[in-house]
């Protein structure tokens, strides 16, 4: 794999603002529900990968002269709810600091938002690496991705390229908050490729953080799930080290179905896979059948991500395009970690 991948993000000091860069991550075993919702703090662990595609750029400025946060994601002011999320973590960094100085932070994001292709994981990576530099924050990379976790849990993984395991953490408050952080993991041997195949691009109906509140509260399948989960996550590692993709993709598969099945046992249920969805993941099984490793993975939206070989990428690509004509498929390898751009500015 790319040794590039694992890079951790340099400090650097910037006069006229402060910009930084962060991919998506795509969790190969899942995260879903929070032990403790104001720090973050997952039920479980979780591992992923970053992807090199769909960069978040995001600039934060500080100002003593206006009265509140502003907030624009690719030129036009954010919506409420984005407005809400982002000002809710800059209050973390100014309690974190002292500092009571209001940002502007401008934010481009080139991932569909909201489409469960995790444009909040890049962009809280890439506003928690801004922001901690623009407030004068001196954090190492696995304080910094305890920090973007408090923005989405998700965003502690794009702190780090390549391959990432999300520790779980033990305990609740401080010492959960301490153990729970994301860090690089070796994937010596393996040159996995994700596909994205688009389905929908639209933004979901129901936001991921409202849908696992519900799944926790009335899902009788949530508590073994998380059992199954963290026993999926110590195979996954074991089939990380032993570099054995079609291992990996079995459990990335059934960390994927378990926790989609938790949903649909939600009262009343929460359903993000179309017929379209389906329609991908019986190409999938074909593929499989023709003796290809290609491995589906879905996650709060209808698109369909698929683990294979780097070799194999272009072929299973096309084979899913042809799936149906408004199905969009781009190829993903393990991209960098988050990074802030030399110079500041945008
Ligand atoms: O970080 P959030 O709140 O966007 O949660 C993302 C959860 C999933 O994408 C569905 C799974 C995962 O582990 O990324």
């Amino acid at each position: 794999m790319n040794p590039e991948a694992a890079m951790v993000p340099a400090i650097l000091e910037t006069g006229d603002g402060v910009t930084a860069v962060a991919h998506p991550n795509i969790a190969l075993v899942k995260y879903w529900g929070k032990r403790d919702e104001s720090l973050i703090l997952p039920a479980t662990g979780s591992l992923s990968m970053t992807l090199n595609l769909y960069p978040t750029t995001t600039t934060v400025r500080l100002t003593t002269r206006a009265p509140a946060d502003s907030v624009t994601m690719n030129s036009r002011p954010a919506p409420r709810q984005t407005h809400l999320r982002v000002e809710r973590f800059l209050n973390t960094v100014r309690a974190f600091t002292g500092r009571d100085e209001r940002a502007v932070v401008e934010t481009t994001n080139t991932v569909p938002t909201g489409a469960g292709l995790a444009s909040s994981a890049s962009g809280f990576a890439a506003l928690a690496t801004a922001a901690a530099t623009a407030f004068g924050l001196e954090l190492d990379p696995r304080a910094l991705s305890r920090l973007a976790r408090r923005g989405s849990g998700s965003a502690c993984r794009s702190i780090f390229g390549g391959l990432v395991v999300w520790h779980a953490g033990t305990g609740d408050g401080a010492a959960g908050d301490r153990s729970s952080y994301a860090e690089p993991i070796d994937a010596e041997g393996l040159d996995p490729a994700l596909i994205i195949a688009v389905v929908d691009p639209a933004p979901k109906a129901m936001s991921s953080r409202e849908a696992m509140r519900r799944t926790i509260a009335t899902s009788p399948f949530y508590l073994p799930w998380t059992t199954v989960n963290a026993t999926d996550l110590d195979a996954m590692r074991a089939a990380v080290a032993r570099a054995d993709l079609d291992a990996m993709g079995e459990i990335a598969e059934r960390s994927a179905f378990g926790m989609h099945a938790t949903m649909l046992a939600a009262r009343p249920p929460i359903r993000y896979l179309s017929p379209l969805s389906l329609s991908v993941l019986d190409r999938v099984v074909a593929l499989r059948a023709d003796g290809i490793t290609a491995y589906a993975t879905m996650d709060a939206g209808p698109n369909v991500k698929v683990l294979c070989a780097r070799t194999d990428a272009t072929r299973i690509a096309a084979a899913i395009s042809a799936v149906g004509q408004h199905i969009s498929t781009h190829v993903a390898l393990p991209g960098p970690g988050a990074a802030l751009l030399p110079g500041g500015g945008s």
